[in-house]
Parts: C-alpha cells; structure tokens; sequence
C-alpha cells in the first residue's frame, strides 16, 4: 500500500538519479519564460509586503529541488531554509545559490520528518513551489507547515495541477490532449502506454512510476480543501489559475485558449 514514506522514498529514489538538466527540460513553471515571470511577480510582492516588517525576511521552502526558484527568494532579499529529500538536489542547489552561502541553510531530510522536528524556528513564508502533487497527505503536510508561520506570515503554493473534478469538460479534455501531445515527445511510449492501460484497467502501484509525481498521474491537488484548511487557520487566502505544459508550444497555444489546469494559492495569516 502507498504510503507518505514509501511516496517519499520514490521520490528520493526518482531525484537523486534523474539529472537536473532533464528536470529543467519539463519544468514548465522554470523554463517558459510567461509562468516564471507570473511566479517572480506573485513571489515579489508576497517579499514587498513581508520586508515592510523584516528586511531579511526567513523562508522555508519545501521541496526546494535543484536551486532555480530558492535563487529567486535569495535574490530577492529573504534568508532561506531549504528542504529536500534528495541529496543531489541539495548538491545542485548550493552551486546554483552561490554568493548567498551567508543567508542560505540546506536539510536534507523528508519533509514530515523535519516538520515533525521540536522545531523552536518560525517562519515568514512557507512555500511550497511544484512540491504538493508529489506528498500523498499533502493536507496533513499543511496542517504541520502552518504551525510555524509567524502571524501575518504567508503559506504560498505554485505550480500543482488543478483538481480534475473541478475543471470543466473543455479544459480537462484540451489539457490532458495537450499533456499527451508533449509526452509522445518523450519516448518510451510503449512503457507510458502499458502504465496508463494499467492505472486506468487494474490500478495503481506503489513503485517510482506511479508514487513520484504522485497528484499529477492521479486526479490533481484540491485547491478548495487547501483554501479551507488555511482558512480553518487563520488566512485570508487567494487563488490564480493558469495553463502549465512541458512544451514551449504547446504552452502557447494553451494559453491562447485559455485552458486553466494549474494553480497557485496565497495564503496571509491574519
Ligand atoms: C518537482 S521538484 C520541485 C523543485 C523546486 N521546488 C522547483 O520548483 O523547481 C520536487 C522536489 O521535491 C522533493 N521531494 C519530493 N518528496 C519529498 C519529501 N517527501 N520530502 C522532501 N522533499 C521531497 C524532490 O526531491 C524534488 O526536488
């Protein structure tokens, strides 16, 4: 049976040896250019608004991966505690973040493990960037973050996909077509045809194929029960939709029709 730890052993197994050039190459929310600037614009303003308060605002960033997006946090002024299971990863992560060694903190651990820690740290900012679909009890995971977002502090989610039974036949339909056009690209077709026959006829299993981009292969992340949790809390909370696909193209034309299948929240305690 799948569970948070054998989830995040698949992960680690899938991160340590998947190189971070071939991450990059399906990171759309790195490498097309319109949803990395809607993540620097959303990621400024939250780091305005914090450093009204502190100059040096402290971020955790879970799930932090191979240095792209902390290097925005870093450069925009805040000091970073980054968290990752994958020791390659964080390898990767120190080179990409040289020059901020001073304000920058790695741990390699997995994530509940560390939030389950007598942690006596508080944060300004828990974010959590292309990071929720791969935790199997990502509310569970939430529920642990907030308890150590300072008040008027932010929990900030990006790049997760939508939660399939809230979209509407159109965008299901253009995203998961447009989604298969990128993955005939991919190779391996016979494989990703046999996994696919098999989750859709039998079900899933619990190996690296299935556990690693765990919500993405099953039915996407439930912003509305996010929004609910961090209501629940405390927040005052907001949601923005927009298209996410690996291939620049087909990330073009998604746009232009106007498919929404991904989402970021922000959520401020009050
Ligand atoms: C899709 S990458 C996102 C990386 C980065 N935040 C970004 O936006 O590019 C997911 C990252 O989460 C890490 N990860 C997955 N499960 C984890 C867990 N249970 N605990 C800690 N890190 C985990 C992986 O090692 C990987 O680096």
């Amino acid at each position: 049976m799948n569970t948070n730890h054998s989830v995040s052993q698949s992960n680690k197994l899938t991160y340590e040896k998947t190189p971070p050039h071939a991450y990059l190459a399906g990171a759309s929310h790195i490498k097309c250019s319109w949803i990395r600037s809607l993540f620097c614009q959303t990621s400024t303003k939250i780091v305005e608004d914090l450093k009204l308060a502190d100059p040096q605002p402290r971020i955790l960033d879970l799930g932090a991966g191979e240095g792209q997006v902390s290097k925005i946090w870093l450069e925009l002024g805040a000091r970073l505690t980054a968290v990752d299971i994958s020791e390659n990863r964080l390898k990767q992560l120190k080179e990409v973040c040289k020059g901020y060694e001073n304000k920058l903190e790695t741990i390699c651990s997995d994530v509940f493990e560390f939030l389950e820690r007598d942690l006596n740290q508080r944060f300004d900012l828990v974010c959590a960037v292309g990071f929720l679909h791969h935790i199997k009890d990502y509310l569970a995971l939430i529920q642990k973050a907030v308890s150590l977002i300072k008040p008027k502090g932010y929990f900030f989610s990006f790049e997760d996909p939508l939660y399939h039974k809230t979209l509407d036949f159109y965008s299901f339909f253009l995203s998961q077509c447009l989604y298969y056009s990128w993955r005939i690209t991919q190779g391996d077709i016979l494989g990703g045809l046999y996994r696919k026959m098999r989750r859709v006829l039998i079900g899933y299993k619990d190996d690296v194929y299935d556990n690693t981009e765990y919500h993405a292969i099953r039915s996407g992340v439930d912003q509305e029960s996010i929004i609910n949790l961090l209501k629940n809390h405390g927040f005052s909370c907001s949601i923005g939709y927009y298209f996410s696909n690996q291939s620049p193209l087909l990330q073009s034309l998604g746009k232009k029709l106007k498919i929404k299948n991904y989402f970021y929240i922000i959520g401020k305690r009050l």
